[in-house]
Formats: C-alpha cells, sequence, structure tokens
C-alpha cells in the first residue's frame, strides 16, 4: 500500500452501537443510557463514538450534543443526510465536543439512485462536493459515506470518493450497507479505490459492515487488509437486520491473529464483557449463548475429551484467556459429555474426597443422571455423592 495514514498499522475503532445499533427494532435507549454507554466506550479507548442522527428527533440531538460536551478523549459523530439542514444541525451538536466530527452520507450504487434518490450520477456527484464542503466549513474532521458502496461500479465509486476528497472529507466509508459483499470483493473495492483516487493518502478508509451473511467481522478485516484503517462496528454486532460487524469479535481477532493481521487497535479487550452486558441490559437484547467472545459459552466446555485437555493445558481448546475479555474463569459444564477428569475435578472443587469404589459408583450415577436431566449443578452432584457415601456407610 503506498498511502501514508493508510499505511500505519493502527486501525481506529468507531463504534456506532448508539446510531447503527439503536436503529435494530426494539433497541432504542434513554438520555442516561445512552451517557452511561458512551463513557464505558471512551473509557475502554474507543476513538470515535457515533453518538446518533441529530436530525432524527430533539432527543437524538439532546443526546448527541450531551455525550459530545462529556467526552474527554474520544472523537463525537453525528450523522447526517446529504442535506444542509442535517448537516447543520450534526454540526450544532458536535460543536462542544473537544474532538467532534459530521459523517454526511449518501447513496451511490444504481439501485438506490433510480428507486430512492431518483436522482443521476451526475446530480450526485454535486451533492457530495456541496455537502461536504459544508460539513468542512464547520468541523475539520468529516467522514463521508457512500451508501450501498458494494453495488456500486467502482469507476463510478472512484469519481464519488474523489469528489468527496476534493470538497475536505477526511474518512472515506464504504459500507456494505446491504451485507452484500464477500471478503475477497471487499478487499478489492479497498484497494483499487487507494490506488486509483487522487490524493486517497490524504485520508483514512474506513469499513462499515452489515451480517446479512453472516460475514460482517470476516468483510471488515479483509478491508483493513486490504488498506483501510478505521472500521466501523457495534457492541455485540448490534444493528440493522442481521447488525453490524461485532466490536468484541474485531478486536479480538486483530489481537488473537497478529500474526497474520499485524494491526493494533487502542481498546482495553478486558472491558468487553463489562461492555456487552451494558449494552445488552439497557437495550433488553439477549446475546446468544454460542456468541463469539462475548456468549455465556464462549469459554465453557462440556465434552469430555475436551474437558480432559483444558484440565492439562487451557491451550488444548482455548485460543484466547477468559481474562483476556475480562472473564474471570473457564467453565467446565457438567453433562452427560463429561468424563471422568472433568467429574473427579469438580468433585474436588465441592470439597470430597473418595476412594475408586465410591468414584466410579458416584460417576455412573452422574452420567445415568446426565442422560435424563439438560443442566447438572453443583448441587445435583452433591446431593448424588452424599447418597453414594451414605450407602456405602451402611
Ligand atoms: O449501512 C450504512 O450504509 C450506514 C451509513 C449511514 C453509513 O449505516
Ligand atoms: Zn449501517
Amino acid at each position: 500500500m503506498t498511502t501514508t495514514a493508510n499505511a500505519s498499522d493502527r486501525v481506529v475503532i468507531f463504534d456506532t452501537t448508539l446510531r447503527d445499533g439503536e436503529q435494530c427494532p426494539g433497541a432504542s435507549m434513554t438520555l442516561e443510557e445512552k451517557l452511561e454507554v458512551a463513557e464505558l466506550l471512551e473509557e475502554m479507548g474507543v476513538d470515535v463514538i457515533e453518538a446518533g442522527f441529530p436530525i432524527a428527533s430533539v432527543g437524538d440531538f439532546e443526546s448527541v450534543q450531551e455525550i459530545a460536551r462529556r467526552a474527554k478523549k474520544s472523537i463525537i459523530a453525528g450523522l447526517a443526510r446529504a442535506i444542509p439542514g442535517d448537516i447543520a444541525r450534526a454540526g450544532e451538536a458536535v460543536r462542544v465536543a473537544q474532538r467532534g466530527r459530521i459523517h454526511t452520507f449518501v447513496s451511490t450504487s444504481p439501485i438506490h439512485l433510480e428507486h430512492q434518490m431518483r436522482k443521476s450520477q451526475e446530480q450526485v456527484l454535486d451533492i457530495i462536493a456541496a455537502t461536504v464542503a459544508q460539513a468542512r466549513n464547520l468541523v475539520d474532521d468529516v467522514e463521508w459515506s457512500a451508501m450501498d458502496a458494494t453495488r456500486t461500479p467502482l469507476d463510478y465509486l472512484a469519481r464519488c470518493v474523489e469528489a468527496a476528497i476534493k470538497a475536505g472529507a477526511t474518512t472515506i466509508n464504504l459500507p456494505d450497507t446491504v451485507g452484500y459483499a464477500t471478503p475477497e470483493e471487499y478487499g478489492h473495492m479497498f484497494r483499487t479505490m487507494i490506488e486509483k483516487v487522487p490524493n486517497a493518502d490524504r485520508v483514512i478508509f474506513s469499513t462499515h459492515c452489515h451480517d446479512d451473511l453472516g460475514l460482517a467481522v470476516a468483510n471488515s478485516l479483509a478491508g483493513v487488509a486490504s488498506g483501510a484503517r478505521q472500521i466501523e462496528c457495534t457492541i455485540n454486532g448490534l444493528g440493522e437486520r442481521a447488525g453490524n460487524a461485532a466490536l468484541e469479535e474485531v478486536v479480538m481477532a486483530l489481537r488473537t491473529r497478529g500474526d497474520v493481521l499485524p494491526y493494533a487497535t487502542g481498546v482495553e479487550a478486558t472491558m468487553l464483557t463489562r461492555a456487552s452486558k451494558l449494552v445488552s441490559a439497557v437495550t433488553s437484547f439477549p446475546v446468544q449463548y454460542n456468541k463469539a467472545i462475548v456468549g455465556r459459552n464462549a469459554f465453557a466446555h462440556e465434552s469430555g475429551i475436551h474437558q480432559d485437555g483444558m484440565l492439562k493445558n487451557a491451550t488444548t481448546y482455548e485460543i484466547m484467556t477468559p481474562a483476556s475479555v475480562g472473564v474471570t474463569k473457564t467453565s467446565l459444564v457438567m453433562g452427560k459429555h463429561s468424563g471422568r477428569a472433568a467429574f473427579r475435578d469438580k468433585l474436588r472443587e465441592l470439597g470430597y474426597q473418595l476412594g475408586e469404589n465410591a468414584f466410579e459408583d458416584a460417576f455412573n450415577g452422574f452420567k445415568a443422571l446426565a442422560d435424563r436431566k439438560k443442566h447438572v449443578y453443583d448441587e445435583d452432584i452433591e446431593a448424588l455423592v452424599d447418597q453414594e457415601i451414605a450407602l456405602a456407610s451402611d
């Protein structure tokens, strides 16, 4: 890659939980809740917090403004359509921030131009030039997004990006708005823009991926490998339809696979679990049990083979430590797949010391119970072992 900004190995983490995440049906948050989430994101080291869409409602405007007023380190962004009134309102909301950003966007794909905007390609180019210039007159930090970039012909997309850079954009975001791209296509788009567009080295390129095909994180990483240096993401992958790229997955993929993805973020990963729990609580959106990094099973093992390996050395079945994401410990879940090693370990944890015969009887009793019961709790095991001990002493 030939660019200055994009040649850096630091990836800017842009969190949009409070904007794209909140657009998810049923996930709206109160002002107090948004302030709490923003405070945690900033403490966690998130570089840019997209606090909302100021023109959308008075409540949105006020929350963006209040978050902007309180932020000390993070850049606070307000979203605006390519409409002068939107941009003015976003500018007013972020003006109080120590570091404010206007994020303005317009659709560029033929599908959107024909069916939604009813504008020609030339008209959209004029709109980009005028609206980015307006935003740049209000703040120094302007992000421009090509909505539905991944369904836009690359030659036209390059003209749009060029117009935005010329008008003063400092970050260029190329969203996979409908979650349609594959990693290869998404990476190719960034490489093409960075190589072809004049002055591409003066801006930071950004990814913004939706998860309709379950590819949001893979696409974001492909974008970075191809020169993007900002990833837009949300806590728990909250967002429109199937959601956005999950911040915790992006951060841990970059940390865990630095050997093939040598890019750093400023995020304190040990706070990821706390952030996930907070966002789940304030939005009332449960986190799926098997969700990567923050799901309750992410560090749980039930299979006997896996439990045996874990008891010998955790690296046998864990590629990152629970502590690295803020989880206190691995859990060996007792169930019908558990073996003798895990059962012995559990008995030790519960304070039992059985002789070999009693242990075998207790283990057989446990296996029979686990076949009948979905969850075997510590209390079940205690009852079973106490029964064995009583029988043995009769
Ligand atoms: O998905 C998208 O295209 C967006 C833009 C507003 C950036 O959320
Ligand atoms: Zn989006």
